[in-house]
C-alpha cells in the first residue's frame, strides 16, 4: 500500500510539473502572439483631396488599391510597416465614413488625418504647419432664440456638444460647451521630433477647427479664434479625431496652411505636397519608435 501511494505521489507530482509547464510555454506563445498581432496593425494616414492623398501614396512600397464607395485606400508599406493612405474626400461626411470603415476593415494602430487649411491665428502663414493638441468641431451650434423679424446674429450662437448625452443636444443645457479631441501624445511626439526638418515655413501646436464651412468673414474668423482658440480651420479632422476616439485608436490632425484670411495669406496649393513631405518624416520616426 506504502510503495503504491509513494508511486501516486510521484505521478501527481509529474503531472502537476507538467501542467505547470505547459501553462508557462502557452503564456510565452500568446504573447508572442499578441505582440507580432500589434505589429501588423496599420498606421492610416488620410488626406480628402487627391493632391493631399496621392503624393503619400506614390511614398508607399509595395502598394496596392482598394476602392470602396467614394473612398480610394492606397495599401503599402514604409521601412516595412503597414501603412495605409485613404483619399477620404472633402467634409465631415466622408471622412467620418472613411475612418469608420477603416477602423473596421484594417483595425488600424494609429490615424492621421492630414492636408490644407486657412489660418485663424494672424501669427501663422502660408506653408505653417499645425500639430493638432486639440481638434474641434466648429460647426455645431445652437443658436439664440428669437421670434420672428427679430433677425439672426451668429455671434450669439453657443457650441453644441454632441456627444454630451444620448438626449436632445437641443434641449440639454450640459451640451453648450466646447468639446475638444485630444491629440495623442506618442503621435505629437513623433511630430515634434522632426519639426526642425520641415524647412518650408514652423511647424507649431495648435487647435484645429473643422466644419463643412469655408469662414472668409474676418471678423467670424475672429471669433472663432478668441472663443474656441482655433489656429486654423478644414473641414475633416474633428469627424476624423470623434470616429477616432469612440473606438479608441490614437489621433492626430496635422494641417498645412494653404491660405490665411487674417494676414492676406494668399491660397497655395503647393502646400498640400509640402505637408505630405513632411507627414513622411513624422510617420517615419512613429515607426522608428513602434519598432
Ligand atoms: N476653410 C475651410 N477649409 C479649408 N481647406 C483649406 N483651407 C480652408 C479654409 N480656409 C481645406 C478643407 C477641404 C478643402 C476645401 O480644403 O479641409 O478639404
Amino acid at each position: 500500500m506504502r510503495r503504491i501511494s509513494l508511486r501516486n505521489l510521484r505521478l501527481v507530482g509529474f503531472i502537476v510539473c507538467m501542467i505547470f509547464l505547459a501553462t508557462i510555454v502557452s503564456g510565452c506563445n500568446s504573447a508572442a502572439t499578441s505582440t507580432s498581432d500589434t505589429e501588423k496593425r496599420p498606421i492610416i494616414v488620410q488626406g480628402p483631396m487627391p493632391i493631399e492623398a496621392e503624393k503619400f501614396a506614390e511614398k508607399l512600397n509595395d502598394m496596392e488599391v482598394e476602392e470602396s464607395g467614394n473612398f480610394v485606400f492606397y495599401k503599402g508599406t514604409i521601412d516595412e510597416y503597414p501603412v495605409i493612405v485613404t483619399k477620404t474626400s472633402k467634409g465631415m461626411e466622408n471622412t467620418a465614413a472613411a475612418t469608420a470603415l477603416a477602423i473596421e476593415k484594417y483595425d488600424p494602430i494609429a490615424i492621421i488625418n492630414q492636408g490644407t487649411s486657412g489660418g485663424h491665428d494672424p501669427d501663422l502663414h502660408v506653408f505653417d504647419i499645425v500639430l493638432g493638441k486639440r481638434t474641434v468641431n466648429i460647426g455645431s451650434m445652437k443658436t439664440a432664440s428669437a421670434e420672428e423679424n427679430e433677425g439672426m446674429d451668429p455671434s450669439l450662437w453657443k457650441p453644441m456638444d454632441l456627444m454630451a448625452s444620448e438626449g436632445s443636444a437641443g434641449e440639454d443645457p450640459n451640451a453648450e460647451k466646447i468639446r475638444y479631441f485630444e491629440g495623442d501624445d506618442e503621435l505629437l511626439a513623433a511630430a515634434n521630433a522632426v519639426k526642425d526638418q520641415y524647412k518650408l515655413g514652423k511647424v507649431v501646436e495648435g487647435t484645429i477647427g473643422s466644419a463643412d464651412l469655408w469662414n472668409n468673414e474676418v471678423d467670424r474668423i475672429n471669433w472663432f479664434h478668441e472663443k474656441y482658440g482655433t489656429s486654423v480651420e478644414e473641414m475633416e479632422g474633428a469627424a476624423a479625431a470623434q470616429i477616432s476616439e469612440s473606438y479608441n485608436v490614437p489621433f492626430l490632425g496635422i494641417r498645412i496652411l494653404s491660405n490665411n484670411k487674417t494676414n492676406d495669406g494668399q491660397y497655395n496649393p503647393e502646400t498640400a505636397s509640402a505637408n505630405q513631405d513632411y507627414v513622411y518624416l513624422v510617420l517615419k520616426e512613429y515607426i522608428s519608435k513602434l519598432k
